[in-house]
């Protein structure tokens, strides 16, 4: 595997050892195989849990950390992106971290060098499945028939697809809980519904997502929204393992007195999780061997 631009691209026994990487090197029970390789974080959208938990992850493997500045660059005098990184790869970059607005990956794969997809506009977050996947396993032995209800702002989410083609894999009965405006009904394998707090009742996993309101250009109104389709108090199932993506927007999606609740609790061990993922995703696209 040279890059990770999607789990599409990913068999499950690749999600199934990727898991076990990560396992490995949260009981320290593997050795980084990168010491001393290059990374490069290139940011071109906003990040805390993804770029710090990278950084995190690529600090612990031994690698030495490059930051793309993207208003420091020489993009900035009009070289284009692809020159950029063919000169980085001569550089002795051996991997570049991405995180766009848009689908860009796929339009490098013809340089040297070697990618992980950080978020890519609303299509495809791989790193936070893989440690959503991580956590739930924590949670549970098996997946099958386990009923995942995905709460919220799907057609802005790049982690809502992206889990429901990861868990669907491992058979998980997926729910898409949200208003039609936020419906995006090209998801496949899933069932679709507007009844949050029916829905909610028997679910064993419960993800809320961010409202992106940076992306969202109907005119919607909040306080319907907060009405039927927060995550609260009054229609959480208590025996549910509630998990978010982050950043929470607090009183919107989730209540705040659930996220400071223990149930909340998972949403941190969720960003723990990701130094664990993405050390495995770095070892085994840089490394290349394990
Ligand atoms: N979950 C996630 O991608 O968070 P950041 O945008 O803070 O990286």
């Amino acid at each position: 595997m040279e890059n990770l631009i999607s789990i599409k691209n990913l068999t499950n026994e690749d999600i199934l050892k990727i898991m076990r990487m990560a396992d490995g090197f949260e009981k320290k029970k593997i050795k980084s195989s990168v010491k001393d390789k290059n990374v490069c974080m290139m940011f071109f959208e906003n990040s805390t849990r993804t770029r710090f938990s990278f950084e995190m992850a690529a600090h612990n493997l031994g690698l030495r950390v490059f930051n793309f500045d993207t208003q420091k660059t020489s993009l900035s005098k009009g070289e284009s992106l692809f020159d950029t990184i063919q000169n980085l790869s001569s550089i002795g970059i051996n991997c570049c971290v991405v995180r766009s607005k848009e689908s860009i990956i796929t339009s490098l794969l013809d340089t040297n060098m070697r990618f992980i997809n950080a978020g890519e506009g609303t299509i495809s977050h791989p790193t936070q499945a893989l440690l959503d996947f991580y956590t739930i396993q924590k949670h549970f032995d098996d997946l099958t028939d386990k009923k995942v209800v995905i709460v919220g702002d799907i057609k802005h989410s790049r982690v809502a697809k992206s889990n429901a083609e990861l868990l669907s894999r491992f058979g998980a009965d997926i729910v898409l809980a949200a208003p039609d405006y936020f419906q995006d009904n090209s998801i496949k394998n899933v069932r679709y519904s507007e009844n949050l707090n029916e829905e909610l009742k028997d679910a064993d996993i419960t993800m809320g997502l961010r409202i992106q309101k940076e992306r969202i250009e109907e005119n919607i109104k909040f306080d319907d929204y907060i009405k039927n389709f927060q995550i609260n108090s009054s229609n959480i199932n208590k025996n549910t393992l509630l998990m978010h993506p982050g950043p929470v927007n607090r009183d919107v999606e989730l209540s705040s007195e659930l996220v400071n609740s223990s149930m909340g609790s998972v949403i941190l061990e969720q960003a723990k999780n990701g130094v664990y993922i993405r050390m495995a995703v770095l070892d085994m696209i840089i490394g290349g061997k394990r």
